[in-house]
């Protein structure tokens, strides 16, 4: 398995692109089996993840194709209602497959996905979105089928506004006879793009961007373009990095007006952050990017990760890393997810002084943090510790480095363009 190994304690600077979302293209990948033309997506990230949903869509009997960052799916012969057991264990959102293929077969089949090491991740809600619009839910022995001859519009409340279950809730509406209301939904960037994306499809969605959305349903879908919309999670990262290490960046393709609730924290912290600018006549419109600059050690702050609008979970373990350095103590509250500390002790093996207590870190700032042997325990635990290893005095080795490619296309030909030390090591 291969290791990154990371020297640290040297200011960042540069300009990188930032690859396309992941979090937004696997529902996009899902909705494309909900009509029988093809869809073709374009800035798609080449991550691990979409390997696996493009496979799982080939199992079903979709036609995938590569060229360069475009990927286009045919699905005029999507006929298996199936999603292998393997690829469920492989990534949770295989589960988003499930409400595409009630839409489009009126039967799903998948399997338990289990615990991961953020917490339980249950399904529950997906399910109750299913039932609600008339689909029969029949588990046993961890395999999960819904069917309905005809999905039917109705009510859907959702008692926290988990993603993926308003994805699913989505993909399986649209073609459902009659209107649906899902309220206390998720408002996500995604999920406005999958919102968008299915749209352009021929959906009928309004309320996108709120919590209320009203799904008329429609006889078929057809085939489109859709461009999908950069990563504000990969861009967070690096700007964590950034506010960890010092130095600046311009990270082109980073969508500004989603990310405004991680740009006034990294203000707080002391980071100037600011929009890249197009040029041409609408300058001042034309947001390409973001820049970031950040001088002498984070300032403590107290923060809390909830649902967008607000700070996003994804870059709590980033952000431990950031206030590892802060000149004082910081509290950080974890409310989506039970168990995303796992990172804090590999920081702690840093040189990082972070106490957890149930839900909340109180981080006790250190001038230098030192470099170690590590282990990347997620996606976003791993990206937090090149974060910290790029912060830190000397020689970091980042092991289980298979998590962090699940979500970026290429961390260390990233970091490099800003000049860190990283590399590779097979
Ligand atoms: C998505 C993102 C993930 C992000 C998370 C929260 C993708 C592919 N993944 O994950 O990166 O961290 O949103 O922003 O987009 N819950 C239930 N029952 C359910 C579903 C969820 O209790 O049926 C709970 C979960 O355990 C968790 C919370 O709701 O505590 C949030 O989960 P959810 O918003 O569903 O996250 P995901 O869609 O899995």
């Amino acid at each position: 398995m291969s290791e990154i190994r990371i020297c640290g304690y040297r200011p960042l600077s540069g300009e990188i692109k930032i690859q396309g979302s992941k979090n937004g293209v696997l529902p996009m990948l899902a909705a494309s089996i909900l009509q029988k033309e093809t869809v073709k997506f374009t800035n798609v990230p080449t991550i691990q993840d979409v390997t696996c949903m493009v496979g799982i869509l080939e199992s079903l009997g979709c036609r995938c194709r590569w060229e360069g960052s475009s990927l286009t799916v045919d699905a005029s012969e999507c006929e298996r209602s199936e999603i292998p057991k393997e690829d469920v264990g492989k990534m949770r959102s295989s589960i988003l497959v499930m409400g595409a293929l009630l839409g489009r077969l009126g039967r799903a089949v998948t399997w338990y996905p289990g615990g991961c090491s953020i917490g339980s991740r249950p399904i529950n809600l997906h399910l109750l979105a299913f039932s609600r619009l008339g689909a029969r839910v029949q588990e046993e022995d961890g395999r999960i089928e819904a069917s309905s001859a005809k999905l039917a519009g109705g009510p859907i409340i959702l008692p926290f506004p988990s993603v993926g279950a308003t994805e699913n809730a989505l993909l399986a509406a649209v073609l459902a006879e009659g209107e649906t209301q899902l309220l206390g939904a998720a408002r996500e960037p995604e999920i406005q793009s999958l919102c968008l994306l299915l749209n352009q499809m021929g959906a009928d969605i309004t309320g996108i961007g709120t919590s209320k959305l009203r799904i008329r349903g429609v006889r078929e879908l057809h085939g489109t373009e859709y461009s999908v919309p950069g990563d504000r999670i990969a861009a967070g990262t690096y700007l964590t990095a950034v506010a960890a290490a010092g130095g600046q960046a311009r990270l082109l393709g980073a969508p500004w007006d989603s990310m405004q609730e991680v740009v006034k924290v990294l203000r707080q912290v002391g980071a100037e952050v600011e929009p890249v600018f197009g040029i041409g006549e609408n300058q001042k419109t034309n947001i390409e990017g973001i820049s970031i600059s950040m001088e002498g050690r984070p300032k403590p702050i107290t923060l809390s990760t909830s649902p967008y609008p607000g700070f996003p979970t994804d870059l709590q373990s980033p952000m431990l890393a950031v206030l590892a350095r802060a000149e004082g103590v910081s509290r950080l509250k974890e409310t989506v997810f039970e168990a995303r500390f796992k990172t804090a002790n590999e920081l702690w093996k840093m040189g990082a002084d972070i106490e957890i207590s149930g839900n909340e870190a109180v981080i006790s700032g250190k001038h230098r943090l030192r470099g170690a042997r590590v282990s990347a325990c997620d996606l976003r635990g791993g990206a937090a510790l090149v974060a910290a290893a790029l912060a830190a005095e000397g020689e970091t080795r980042i092991s289980d480095c298979i998590h962090i490619e699940r979500g970026y296309e290429d961390i260390c030909r990233d970091i490099q363009g800003l000049q860190g030390r990283i590399q590779r090591i097979p």
